[in-house]
């Protein structure tokens, strides 16, 4: 059985794993982004495969990159939340890796991932989404993964949603990233503690009153333990992707919508508010089918099967 290695670098971590052919995970490793300096996270994705590979005779890898991968699949051209900017990001891994590479965008990766193994595998048509550091999305199309002309098809987290709303870091405003990511939950939550907001107040306290150490992890935490506030502001991050998805959903007319990305991991806290907001926006409600919103089946590991997957074909 041939193995290859699945590498996910999102804005905040870098996962890692040794895959099979059937997308089970025989092993895996996870790192911090260093978020600010390219060389430093080139050297941390050598890092990780070569300490995947010590025990598994791998002869592949993929890496799923969180940015806008050009369709020839090597030049990382911009990644809002981290430094790369037009970047030979395969170049740069060869010099490092002696294996045959692929690079790919972190959430198509994830799509390829479910819709191999997942959440997406009785379907042809679906939307995947990631909620993390950023809003990711993946479109496969009768059966074929979407990459549009250029390679930045299906980059949902920068769909407007507020005309004239928050900046982003892919140089406009008002996308869905700024309202629906873990970076928005977390950044509303230390602005909230900043200006006193009680509920928001006492998870400063949580976070031993560093608003630094406020994460998402943190907040999902509360909220899974019944606290009011952290309960709302994870409901308010489902709401404005249910609302985003309505808007593709009227493009592409998905079978299925698959979520998954680290802030998926607060499961029904997210989905069922994403769900319900989903169905009020959608278009001649009523008078259509309505897609199913799913949990990813690979939870966060859709990106690293995907990549690897990706990689051996
Ligand atoms: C980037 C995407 C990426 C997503 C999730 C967005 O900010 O533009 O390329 O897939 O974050 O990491
Ligand atoms: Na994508
Ligand atoms: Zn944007």
């Amino acid at each position: 059985p041939r193995l290859a290695i699945g590498i996910d670098v999102g804005g905040t971590k870098i996962a890692g794993a040794v895959v099979d052919e059937e997308g089970r995970i025989l092993r895996r490793h996870r790192v911090t982004s260093p978020a600010t300096e390219t060389d430093a996270i080139e050297d941390a994705i050598a890092g990780l495969v070569a300490d995947l590979r010590a025990d598994h005779p791998v002869t592949h890898v993929g890496v799923g990159a969180a940015g806008y991968v050009d369709a020839d699949r090597a030049t990382m051209r911009f990644s809002p939340n981290l430094a790369w900017r037009d970047v030979d990001l395969k170049g740069e891994l060869a010099e490092r890796i002696d294996l045959p590479l692929v690079v790919e965008n972190d959430a198509n990766a994830a799509a390829w991932g479910e819709f191999r193994f997942g959440a997406g595998a009785d379907v042809e048509e679906f939307l995947m989404v990631t909620v993390g550091t950023g809003v990711g999305g993946g479109v496969v199309l009768g059966g074929q993964l979407q990459r549009g002309a250029y390679g930045f098809a299906a980059e949902i987290g920068h769909l407007r949603v507020v005309p004239g709303g928050r900046p982003c870091g892919c140089g406009q405003h008002g996308c869905l990233e700024q309202y629906g990511s873990g970076s928005a939950l977390v950044r509303g939550v230390r602005d909230d503690a900043a200006e006193g907001v009680p509920g928001a107040v006492k998870l400063l306290d949580h976070a031993g009153g560093d608003p630094e150490e406020i994460t998402g992890p943190l907040v999902s935490a509360a909220a899974a333990a019944g606290d009011e506030y952290a309960v709302d502001q994870l409901a308010r991050l489902g709401r404005w992707v249910g609302e985003g998805v309505a808007s593709l959903v009227a493009v592409l007319d998905p079978a299925a919508i698959v979520v998954g990305g680290g802030v998926s991991e607060a499961g029904p806290l997210l989905l069922d508010p994403m769900r319900e907001s989903f169905v009020e926006h959608l278009s001649v409600r009523g008078h259509r089918p309505v897609a199913e919103i799913r949990a990813a089946r690979l939870g966060n590991d859709a990106g690293v099967i995907g990549a690897a997957d990706l990689a051996r074909r």
